[in-house]
């Protein structure tokens, strides 16, 4: 069972609102989604890399992110599409022929380059004896449901967790899922949710705090934070 990485970076980053895509802004000299790729080039466990990137970017990412950074893993740079989720079916898709059915595929944001090894392990590991693994942090503060601006419940927080990536799953699972929510016109918000909803189990790995997804420009600020602490 080999390991492959599918890295959707084909958003637009308008709520950045920086002037060049957010996951080329540097963090302490760097790319975000170099250091993001940096992980997964490293990782033993890794087989082989997919990114999706915007159609107009192919060319700069793979001179300034892949080439320039030398990731010998990356098999292959795809178009994505108007939605995160399109994005994931055009890389699912793109790894037909290479990546096998029982083969794990770990899906994860271009924008999260605080993700870590042990992050990686541990997410394979459950994903290879369920049908898939979400990495995910417990809730910090109460989550209220609210509808016409008044509360309607109070979900119990301590059953409550927040996604992050990778989501990982075996190859025929996910690609099955996204072809059948695609063919559905079903649009979720992650990845496990699609595989949630055909009835299979999901299983919650722990994640990290500092694994945050860049976002608004406040997130730099603790991405930068982040940085000088992991370099100290
Ligand atoms: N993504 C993608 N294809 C899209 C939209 C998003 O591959 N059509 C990717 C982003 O590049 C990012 C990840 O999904 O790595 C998480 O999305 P998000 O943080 O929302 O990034 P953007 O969509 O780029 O940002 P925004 O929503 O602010 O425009
Ligand atoms: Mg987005």
């Amino acid at each position: 069972m080999a390991v492959f990485a599918l890295i959707p970076a084909a958003g637009m980053g308008k709520r950045m609102g920086a002037s060049i895509n957010k996951q080329y802004l540097l963090l302490d000299g760097m790319p975000i989604l170099a250091r993001t790729l940096e992980v997964f080039e490293r990782s033993p466990l890794l087989d082989g890399i997919f990114v999706v990137i915007p159609a107009d970017e192919i060319p700069f990412c793979r001179e300034q992110v892949v080439e320039r950074h030398g990731f010998s893993k990356v098999r292959s740079i795809v178009a994505g599409g108007a939605e995160r989720q399109q994005s994931v079916l055009n890389g699912l898709r793109d790894m037909e022929g290479t990546v096998g059915e029982d083969d794990v595929v770990l899906i994860h944001d271009g924008v999260r380059p605080f993700v870590t090894e042990e992050i990686l392990d541990r997410a394979v590991a459950v994903a290879r004896e369920h049908d898939g693994a979400l990495v995910a942090v417990p809730a910090k503060d109460t989550v209220k449901m609210v509808e016409n601006g008044i509360i309607t419940a109070t979900p119990p927080r301590e059953t409550l967790w927040l996604a992050q990536t990778p989501q990982a799953f075996r190859y025929g699972v996910i690609r099955a899922a996204h072809e059948v929510a695609d063919a559905e016109r079903f649009l979720g918000t992650d990845d496990a949710m699609l595989v949630e909803r055909l009835g299979r189990q999901v299983r919650i790995v722990l994640g990290d705090y500092r694994n945050v997804k860049i976002t608004t420009p406040e997130d730099m600020v603790l991405a930068e934070a982040f940085i000088k602490e992991k370099l100290q």
